[in-house]
């Protein structure tokens, strides 16, 4: 039985039943940490001012939480965010356990946590990433702060406060180091995708995996719905323009997400096919296909014959799988990726090359897409569904190659089934088609006590391919 404590966390164990409303009240309130009275040690070029600078009662500290929610920002953060805690999960026996596991063999104390890079480049809050062991620094102890997402403050905490801000065109706010989460949806779901997936200095490698980090199971909208929300809609303050509005902002986000995604992940491909990282690198690849049961007739042995791992397409399944015209090039370029990944030995060099080419075919595509019509999500939907059908070894038709690929497509099919119930609200099959992704849901679950799709899979499987075939006939009747 090879199922690991550390193995994943359920992306789906995260979200709310499919339907029910986004979370966006803010109420239990901790107080925010005093700044500790110590020298910081950050580097004199950086530009971290830390997240207390943000915390007096009269900006985001809670003391005019009457007039808006942004007033209570680092109240929420500090009292409910899982990024204020962020660096504190590096003091623990489990942190502390990895990079045991990590310097094994190598003789001598293990470095802490809060002073290896390879963490805190994640785990607290840093301009550039940092390399190798690094000095203690009181601003670490926020974690992943305001302005890991906002951006270096240093330059632009002042100017932000003052009537002349809202006026001040984006390219400016940017060269002070302000990050526009607001306005630009793509901005946003790269931010989170910087930690979420990795990237250069950030990689959560098989190393790290084996040694006790949670595998990075990541989707944005999923997350972004998650996330303990610290402002409201703009629109509501500020008159201005907010894709949060919009009725089809559960798909935008979606979309955007997976754009996000697929960038991020081809960078960190290409940043781990450097020469001395490991190679190949074993975090690529499904991980199932090496950590499964050893029982008859398995999921994975109808599906696989070669005996090969296959790389792991998570973040890239969707527009891999997408057969519209626009995304034609793109999708083009990350199967001929998949052909030189599944090679017994794949060449770094040949990887490499690759990755660029997809990178390059990627970039023109991350333009704003045209608005979602009620006809257009219906065609994505059916898009979706019959892109990802596969064909089983024994002839039997399955909705989707793997957990993974079903989960991707189940978070896809959620986030259109809400931005159309939004849309027409009126729609009799909007109910229908909610049960059906909640039937889906519940079977993708992991099983109590497991922390990876377990040995129920062929029987999720089944049922899944039978909730996904009813739905595409609401779709296409
Ligand atoms: C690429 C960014 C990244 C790197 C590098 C990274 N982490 Fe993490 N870590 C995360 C994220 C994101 C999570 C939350 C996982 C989730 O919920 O999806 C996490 C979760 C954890 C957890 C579990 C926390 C909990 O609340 O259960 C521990 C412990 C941890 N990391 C320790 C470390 C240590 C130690 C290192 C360095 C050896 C490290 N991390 C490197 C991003 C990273
Ligand atoms: C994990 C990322 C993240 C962290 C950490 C974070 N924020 Fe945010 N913040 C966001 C996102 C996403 C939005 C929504 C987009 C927007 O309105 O800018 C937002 C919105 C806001 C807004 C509303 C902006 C507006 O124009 O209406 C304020 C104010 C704010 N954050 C302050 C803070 C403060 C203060 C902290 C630290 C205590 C903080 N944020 C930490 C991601 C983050
Ligand atoms: C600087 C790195 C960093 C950035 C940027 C970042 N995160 Fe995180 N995030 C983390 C880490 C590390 C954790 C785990 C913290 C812990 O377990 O204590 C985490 C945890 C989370 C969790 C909780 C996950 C769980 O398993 O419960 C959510 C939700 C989340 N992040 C959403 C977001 C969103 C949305 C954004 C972008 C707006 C974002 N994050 C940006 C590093 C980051
Ligand atoms: C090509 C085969 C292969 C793939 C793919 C693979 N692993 Fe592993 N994994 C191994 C081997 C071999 C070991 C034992 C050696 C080691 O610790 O590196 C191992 C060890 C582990 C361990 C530690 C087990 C223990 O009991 O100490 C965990 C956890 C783990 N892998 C999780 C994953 C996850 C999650 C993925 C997918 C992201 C994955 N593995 C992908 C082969 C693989």
């Amino acid at each position: 039985m090879l199922t690991f404590a550390a193995f994943a966390l359920c992306v789906l164990c995260l979200l709310p039943a499919s339907g029910s409303a986004d979370e966006i009240t803010a109420t239990p309130i901790s107080p925010v940490p005093a700044v500790p009275d110590q020298k910081s040690t950050t580097t004199p070029q950086s530009r971290i001012v830390g997240s207390a600078s943000c915390a007096a009662a009269s900006c985001h500290g809670g003391g005019r939480r009457i007039e808006g929610l942004h007033y209570a920002a680092s109240l929420i953060w500090a009292g409910r965010d899982p990024h204020a805690s962020a660096w504190d999960v590096l003091n623990t026996a489990r942190s502390r356990n990895m990079l045991e596991l990590l310097g094994a063999g190598q003789g001598g104390a293990p470095p802490a946590a809060t002073q290896d890079a390879r963490c805190l480049n994640c785990h607290a809050t840093v301009e550039q990433p940092l390399t190798g062991t690094v000095v203690s620094d009181y601003l670490h102890h926020d974690g992943v702060g305001c302005e890991a997402c906002h951006g270096a403050a240093r330059d632009w905490i002042g100017p932000h406060v003052t009537a002349a801000w809202k006026r001040l065109p984006a390219k400016q706010k940017l060269s002070l180091g302000y990050v526009d989460l607001a306005s630009s949806l793509t901005q946003r779901a790269n931010r989170c995708a910087e930690c979420h997936i990795g990237g250069v200095g950030r990689d959560v490698n098989h190393d790290l995996i084996a040694a006790g980090h949670p595998r990075l199971d990541y989707e944005f909208s999923t997350f972004h719905t998650n996330y303990p929300r610290h402002w409201q809609p703009r629109a509501s303050t500020s008159g201005l323009p907010d894709p949060e509005d919009s009725p089809t902002f559960p798909l935008d986000a979606w979309q955007a997400g997976q754009f996000a995604a697929a960038e991020a992940c081809l960078k960190l491909l290409e940043d781990r096919t450097a020469e001395g990282r490991p190679w190949p690198e074993l975090a690529e690849y499904s991980c199932f296909s090496c950590h499964h049961n050893l029982e008859d007739r398995s999921w994975y042995q109808q599906r696989r014959s070669s005996g090969r791992p296959a790389w792991e397409t998570w973040n890239l399944a969707p527009l891999r799988n997408s057969n519209s015209a626009n995304l034609l090039p793109l999708s083009t370029a990350i199967a001929s990726l998949e052909t030189v990944m599944n090679q017994p030995q794949p060449d770094r060099q040949q990887v490499r090359t690759s990755v660029t080419n997809a990178v390059t075919t990627l970039a023109p595509l991350l333009t704003p897409p045209e608005p979602w019509t009620a006809a257009s999500i219906d065609q994505f939907c059916l898009t979706s569904i019959r892109s990802s059908r596969r064909t089983t070894t024994d002839g039997s038709i399955l909705a989707a190659g793997s957990w993974d690929e079903l989960a991707q497509l189940y978070l896809g099919l959620r986030a259109a089934v809400a931005a159309r119930r939004n849309l027409a609200p009126a729609d009799p099959h909007n109910a229908q088609r909610t049960q059906l992704l909640e039937q889906i849901r519940t079977q993708l679950l992991f099983r109590p006590g497991y922390d990876s799709p377990g040995t129920s899979s062929n029987t999720a499987v089944l049922a899944v391919t039978d909730a996904i075939n009813q739905l595409e006939q609401l779709l296409a009747p």
